[in-house]
């Protein structure tokens, strides 16, 4: 069982896409174990993609992802991360595959709707990056 996050960036939160998105990923046969909506701190962003600190579009990134509330979801599921990459599409939206959240939903490179961890490693430390391993709902459901 693979765990993987996902962020509904503030364009797609502002769209009204929450429900599509989330629609997407169930539909998909992957299960939330954590969700929050609520907008990120300057150095949450920072540190989060601290990956990406120096390239041009860095700056940008932060002002974007704290222009408005996110939705951050842990999400698990056998091949979680590679399933979830593929129903998200490539960073671009313009060269997306039709029918992915970002074709769907993104309308820019930075404006591409959602972020999705892109390996087994970063997963794991993304969705801990958010949330604490005590806030992850992986025991079973019986309701
Ligand atoms: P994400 O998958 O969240 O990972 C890093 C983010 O930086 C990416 O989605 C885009 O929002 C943004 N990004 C990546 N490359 C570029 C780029 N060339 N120009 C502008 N923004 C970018």
């Amino acid at each position: 069982m693979e765990r993987t996050l996902l962020i509904i960036k503030p364009d797609a939160v502002a769209a009204g896409r929450i429900a599509d998105v989330l629609s997407m990923v169930s539909d998909a046969g992957l299960r939330l174990v954590a969700l929050e909506m609520r907008c990120l701190a300057e150095a949450e962003v920072r540190g989060f993609y601290a990956l990406h600190q120096g390239k041009d579009f860095f700056e940008p990134l932060v002002r974007f992802m704290t222009s408005g509330p996110v939705v951050l979801c842990a999400v698990a599921g056998e091949d979680a991360v590679s399933s979830l990459r593929a129903l998200v599409g490539v960073t671009d939206p313009t060269e997306a595959a039709a029918g992915t959240v970002r074709a769907s939903f993104g309308t820019t490179i930075q404006r591409n709707a959602v972020h999705a961890s892109d390996s087994t490693e970063t997963g794991m430390t993304e969705t801990a990056f958010f949330f604490p391993e005590a806030r992850l709902l992986l025991g079973g459901f019986t309701a």
